[in-house]
């Protein structure tokens, strides 16, 4: 089969970028939400990205223009889906939000058309089982933003065909993406698995060395080589979606998190980051802006116990063989923009030096720092 109709369900952070990316790669986009409001924000957003991209040359004006009117916006969804080849589902990380989209999906749909969920903790192997067709369902993760990120983590369950998982792959490369195989449906997949972990240790670090936040994400930044400190790359992916990813995945692995209330207590209180214009920071509105982070605070600030969690989750995903420590370097460097290895990391850093810190660190507060294996036979 030859994928040519792309519909997006779903037209959020993730859902427009992932429309605008596969526009920009000649598809036929249709943009689904259930309010124009929706519908609205999401091409106002697809229209700045372009603009931005054509600042920079990336693109021409020409190409801008004709790229926006090559996704079409779509309420109806029988409407939206009746000519899809694939429908990438990108709708809020909610079991039961899901499940109604795909009964309401099945209903209209037709029986060739691939489905692959965007879902960044759901369980690929479940979510298909609430389709007609679990072999024609794989997981399709991308990173935010979808636009500049390259990495596409896929995802196959127990039942995906395996001619799926390479049309789905052949797709992520034609989007100019560097596709990886997950090949475990494990909580948090790849990058997740890594990422959301250290948020809640970067606010254990708050309370336990007494910093600012601005100081350990300057030394996120300028020791451990992230483009963003990690509160602010908290904020920027919406504490909503972390506070769900922790649920998720604590739910299925108990080791994977070592919840911090903070975030509980910022989702609760509907400090959702940029998008609400307070998260961990304050911000001006909900546009893309940046934290001043300085070389001069991150002198100030040993980011050692961050270090340690990250690769920590990411020696258990090279032992369980969930990807190769190729694939986990490849991942984090395009899909959190990380510039050096964690591995070379923790080498720079000191292997004993981080193995001793966990292992304090599991003395005091139990088996989530306990090292791992992988991590102990490090040379
Ligand atoms: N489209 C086009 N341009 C965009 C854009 C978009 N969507 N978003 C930002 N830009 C522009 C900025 O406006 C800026 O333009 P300017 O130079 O005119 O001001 C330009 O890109 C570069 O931005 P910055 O100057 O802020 O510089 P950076 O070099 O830091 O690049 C970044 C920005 C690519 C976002 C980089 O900071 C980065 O990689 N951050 C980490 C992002 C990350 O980790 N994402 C994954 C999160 S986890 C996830 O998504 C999974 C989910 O399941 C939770």
């Amino acid at each position: 089969m030859t994928i040519k109709n792309i519909t997006v369900l779903g037209s959020g952070i993730m859902g427009h970028g992932i429309a605008q990316i596969s526009s920009m790669s000649g598809y036929h986009v249709i943009l689904r939400d259930i309010q124009k409001e929706l519908l609205d924000k999401a091409m106002e957003k697809v229209k700045w990205s372009l603009q931005k991209l054509k600042e920079k040359n990336k693109i021409t004006s020409e190409q801008a223009e004709a790229y926006y009117n090559n996704i079409t916006p779509i309420i109806d969804l029988e409407d939206a889906v009746k000519e899809a080849d694939l429908i990438i589902e990108a709708v809020p990380e909610d079991f039961n939000i899901k499940k109604n989209v795909y009964k309401d999906l099945d209903e209209v749909s037709n029986d060739k058309t691939i489905y692959a969920s965007n879902t960044s903790t759901l369980p690929i192997t479940e979510l298909s089982k609430l389709t007609n067709n679990p072999n024609k369902f794989i997981g399709i993760h991308f990173f935010n933003p979808p636009q500049l990120m390259k990495l596409v983590e896929i995802i196959p369950g127990l039942n995906t065909e395996p001619n799926i998982t390479n049309e789905i792959t052949d797709f992520v490369k034609k989007l100019n993406k560097t596709p990886i195989i997950c090949k475990k449906d494990v909580a948090g997949f790849i990058v997740n698995r890594v990422f959301i972990p250290i948020v809640h240790e970067a606010a254990y670090c708050l309370d336990r060395d007494k910093i600012s936040m601005t100081t350990i994400d300057s030394a996120v930044k300028y020791k451990l080589d992230f483009p963003m400190g990690i509160f602010e790359l908290a904020d920027y992916t919406g504490l909503d979606v972390i506070y769900k990813a922790t649920q998720e995945m604590s739910s299925r692995d108990k080791k994977v998190i070592y919840p911090n209330p903070k975030i509980a207590e910022l989702y609760n209180a509907k400090n959702l980051g940029q998008k609400s214009g307070q998260g961990f920071y304050e911000y001006k509105g909900d546009k893309y802006e940046r934290i001043d982070l300085s070389e001069e605070k991150a002198s100030k600030y040993d980011p050692i116990s961050i270090l340690g969690v990250a690769s920590n989750n990411a020696s258990w995903l090279i032992r369980n063989e969930v990807c190769s420590r190729e694939d986990l370097e490849k991942a984090l460097n395009l899909g959190m923009g990380l510039k050096t290895s964690i591995f070379k990391l923790v080498e720079n850093r000191g292997i004993q030096n981080v193995v001793d810190k966990l292992k304090s660190l599991e003395k005091q507060f139990g088996e989530f720092y306990q090292p791992d294996e992988y991590l102990l036979n490090l040379k």
